[in-house]
């Protein structure tokens, strides 16, 4: 893969991405990203300007996106709508750009026959009991329960009839909950680490028992590396490291890291349909793929983001208060 254009490349999980792909491989990368306000210009800037370009425009448009399809030999698919609050708040941009980007990509890659891998969540197959001993696996049926989750699961199903129908020569992975740098603060555990930088208490939707499984950005950007390089066309790859935390667990957690009493946090309003638990078996990837995670500590992964978002105040800060209203006037 020698040219490879990123979409969603400016965004938390892309950018940790171009990141790897520059570190890892001699690719030359093209970001392709609307700039949303969950962009992270920085990022792109701090790659080297003869690896990296970044081309500013928008997925679900066919003009921007077919001369760039033609001229790369893969895409990787990150650019999403991916805030599930916000879905529910206004679906809208979660279709237009999860449908009618995802099928706007597939159209370009069909007639250029072009690889493309594109990224998903486990998020595609709903949720499942706390005490339910069975984990996602890639044949766990789709049941998504939010407008982001359905609008993802419908561009899962696009890439599988492109792939059936026209021989379009894509991969997908549907990954857990990633943390690390550059993710924006309206999310979980940005949000409680820089609550707790500014002195407040962390907010917990609900009771707090509801489970994610954690995984950090790099470990997601190595593993689509993997599948881009050694995966099979029409196949799909679930990634998880095996770090199912209640939320209540992972705010506890936060607090103690940063030298505050364990239970000093709040109970909010809890998310209308809020998912119960995810987790991944991802037995596939690591047996047909060789891949393992490097962050099989999560306590060591968090320590090391709460201090990423300590020392990078000056990016986070502009996003923080309007984020934070946002969520004030839903009682969140
Ligand atoms: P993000 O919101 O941080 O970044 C998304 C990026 O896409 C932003 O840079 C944004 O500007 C760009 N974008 C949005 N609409 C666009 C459009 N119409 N055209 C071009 N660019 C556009 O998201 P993220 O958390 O980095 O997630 C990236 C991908 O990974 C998404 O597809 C998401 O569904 C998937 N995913 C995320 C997680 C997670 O925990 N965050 C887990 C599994 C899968
Ligand atoms: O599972 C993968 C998905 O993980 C991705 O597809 C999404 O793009 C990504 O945003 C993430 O979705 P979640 O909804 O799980 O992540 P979020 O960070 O919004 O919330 C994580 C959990 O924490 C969830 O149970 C809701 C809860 N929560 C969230 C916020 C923002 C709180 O308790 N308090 C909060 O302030």
């Amino acid at each position: 893969m020698k040219r490879l254009l990123v979409t969603g490349g400016a965004g938390f999980i892309g950018s940790n991405f171009v990141h790897h792909v520059v570190g890892e491989t001699d690719a030359q990368v093209t970001v392709l990203d609307k700039m949303t306000y969950a962009a992270n210009r920085e990022a792109v800037d701090a790659l080297p300007a003869d690896r990296v370009e970044l081309v500013e425009g928008d997925i679900a448009e066919e003009s921007v996106v077919e001369p760039l399809v033609a001229r790369h030999d893969a895409v990787v698919h990150f650019a999403a709508e991916s805030h599930n609050d916000n879905s529910l708040d206004d679906p809208s941009p979660f279709i237009r750009t999860n449908l009618i980007g995802t099928f706007t990509i597939l159209e370009a890659v069909r007639r250029h026959d072009v690889r493309l891998h594109h990224v998903s969540t486990d998020e595609v197959y709903g949720d499942l009991a706390l005490d339910d001993p069975k984990r996602f696996t890639e044949d766990t049926p789709y049941n998504p329960s939010s407008p982001y989750s359905a609008s993802k699961a419908g561009s899962d199903h696009l890439v599988r009839a492109w792939v059936r129908s026209f021989g379009v020569r894509a991969t997908i992975s549907n990954c857990s909950n990633n943390y690390g740098p550059w993710q924006h603060v309206e999310k979980f555990i940005p949000r409680q680490i820089t609550e707790v930088l500014e002195g407040r208490r962390p907010k917990l939707y609900g009771s707090g028992e509801n489970v994610r499984d954690w995984i950090h950005a790099e470990d997601h950007s190595s593993a689509v590396l993997a599948i881009l390089e050694r995966g099979a066309v029409g196949e799909t790859y679930l990634i998880g490291a095996d770090g199912e935390r209640s939320n209540l667990e992972v705010v506890r957690l936060i607090l103690t890291l940063m030298g505050r009493p364990a239970d000093d946090f709040e109970h909010v309003n809890d998310r209308v349909g809020h998912d119960l638990r995810y987790a991944i078996e991802s037995g596939k990837l690591r047996t047909e793929l060789g891949w393992s995670p490097r962050f099989e500590d999560f306590e060591a992964g968090l320590a090391d983001t709460i201090e990423w978002y300590r020392s990078h105040e000056d990016w986070w800060r502009p996003a923080k208060d309007a984020t934070e209203a946002t969520y004030a006037a839903k009682g969140q």
